[in-house]
C-alpha cells in the first residue's frame, strides 16, 4: 500500500474552502430526480446533465472531487474527453461509487445491508485504470421501527471495513459512509444515540481491518431529528451534537470529515456545516460531500432545456461557493439572497 499517495489524495479532497460533489446517483435514482422535472432518463440525457455539472465555470474553486457512477466514469464530454480525464485536468479528483446498493436483512425488518464486495478487488483495479482515485460505499441505517439492530450496525460496519481495505490496496482513498436516515419521527436524541453506536462500530471494524486512517475520509450524517418529528432542534443544537459524536469516536488521524446532506434543504445543510466550522480546535477538516443539497437548485433551474444550461450552472456555482464558505465558517444566511 502506498500510504503517502493515499494521504496526498485525501489531503487534496479536503483542501481549504473545498468539498466534494456527489454526482453518483445510480440510473434508478437519477430517473427519480429527472421525473420531478419531467426529463426522460436516457443515457444521453444523463450524460448531458453530468456534463452541465462538470463544466460549470468556477466550480473548481470550491469542488475538490466528484463522485461518479459506473456509467458516468465511462462517458465523455461533447468534445470526446472522458469525464475522469476532464475532471482531473480541472483539478477535481475523479471518484467512483462502488457499492451495489442495499438489500433487506432477513429476520431484521427495516434493516438493510449494502452489497458489492464480491469482485470488488477487480472492479477497483479497473476503476483505477479509468482514473478514479477515491471511492464511496454507503451503508444505510434506519431508526424507524426501533432499529437499527445491533446486528445490522455490526454487519454494515464490517462491510465498510472490508471495502476500505480493498480500496487502499488498490491505491484508492475510501470514503466511509455510514448514513443514518432522517426518515421517520424519531427524536434528535435518538439520532445522537444511534450515531454514537454506529461510529463506535465503524471505527472498531476499521481498526480491526488495519485501515490506514490518514488515507481515508469519513462521510457521516449530521445529528438531526427525524423528518416527521414534531420537535426539531435548532441549527446550533445540530452542530453541537454532531461535533460531540465525532469527538467521541473519530480519531484525529482521520484527515477529513465530509458530510452527506441526507434530505436537508440546501440552505440548512450549508448553515449546519458553517456552524460546525465555527467550533475551535477541531482535529479534522469538516467539509461537504453533498448530492441533493448541491443539485436540487441546479435540476430545477435546468429542467432539461438546453437554453437553461447556463442558468443551471450558475445555480451550481452559487451552492458550491456558499458551501465552500461554510467549510471555513465564513457563510452567512443573508448570502442566500445575494446575486452571484
Ligand atoms: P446526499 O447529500 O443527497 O445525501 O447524497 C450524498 C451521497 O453521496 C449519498 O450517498
Amino acid at each position: 500500500m502506498n500510504t503517502q499517495e493515499l494521504a496526498a489524495i485525501a489531503q487534496a479532497l479536503i483542501s481549504r474552502s473545498k468539498g466534494i460533489l456527489a454526482a453518483d446517483e445510480s440510473n434508478s435514482t437519477l430517473k427519480k430526480r429527472f421525473d420531478t422535472i419531467k426529463v426522460e432518463s436516457t443515457e444521453e440525457n444523463r450524460r448531458a446533465y453530468r456534463e452541465l455539472l462538470f463544466t460549470a465555470t468556477g466550480v473548481d474553486e470550491y469542488v475538490s472531487g466528484v463522485i461518479l457512477y459506473d456509467e458516468t466514469l465511462r462517458q465523455k464530454t461533447r468534445e470526446g474527453i472522458p469525464f475522469p480525464v476532464y475532471l482531473a485536468k480541472r483539478n477535481m479528483v475523479p471518484g467512483i461509487k462502488v457499492d451495489m446498493g442495499t438489500k433487506s436483512l432477513p429476520e431484521f425488518p427495516g434493516d438493510t445491508i449494502t452489497e458489492g464486495l464480491d469482485g470488488l478487488r477487480e472492479r477497483l483495479a479497473e476503476y483505477y485504470r479509468l482514473g478514479a482515485r477515491f471511492a464511496k460505499w454507503r451503508a444505510v441505517l434506519n431508526i424507524a421501527e426501533g432499529g437499527p439492530s445491533a446486528y445490522a450496525v455490526d454487519a454494515n460496519a464490517a462491510a465498510l471495513a472490508r471495502y476500505a481495505s480493498l480500496c487502499q490496496e488498490a491505491g484508492i482513498v475510501p470514503i466511509v459512509e455510514p448514513e443514518i436516515l432522517m426518515d421517520g419521527d424519531h427524536t434528535f436524541q435518538s439520532c445522537e444515540q444511534v450515531t454514537d453506536r454506529v461510529l463506535e462500530s465503524v471505527f472498531t471494524h476499521l481498526f480491526a481491518a488495519r485501515i490506514h486512517l490518514e488515507g481515508m475520509i469519513l462521510k457521516p450524517n449530521m445529528v438531526i431529528a427525524g423528518k416527521k418529528s414534531p420537535v426539531q432542534p435548532s441549527p446550533d443544537e445540530v452542530a453541537a451534537a454532531t461535533i460531540r459524536c465525532l469527538r467521541r469516536h473519530v480519531p484525529s488521524a482521520v484527515p477529513g470529515i465530509a458530510f452527506l446532506s441526507g434530505g436537508q434543504s440546501p440552505s440548512e445543510a450549508t448553515l449546519h456545516l458553517n456552524l460546525m466550522n465555527a467550533t475551535k480546535n477541531l482535529p479534522w477538516t469538516l467539509t461537504f460531500s453533498y448530492g441533493r443539497a448541491l443539485q436540487e437548485d441546479v435540476l430545477m433551474s435546468w429542467s432539461g432545456k438546453p437554453e437553461r444550461v447556463e442558468a443551471a450552472q450558475k445555480a451550481l456555482f452559487k451552492r458550491a461557493k456558499l458551501n465552500g464558505l461554510a467549510a471555513t465558517g465564513l457563510y452567512k444566511s443573508s448570502m442566500e439572497n445575494t446575486p452571484f
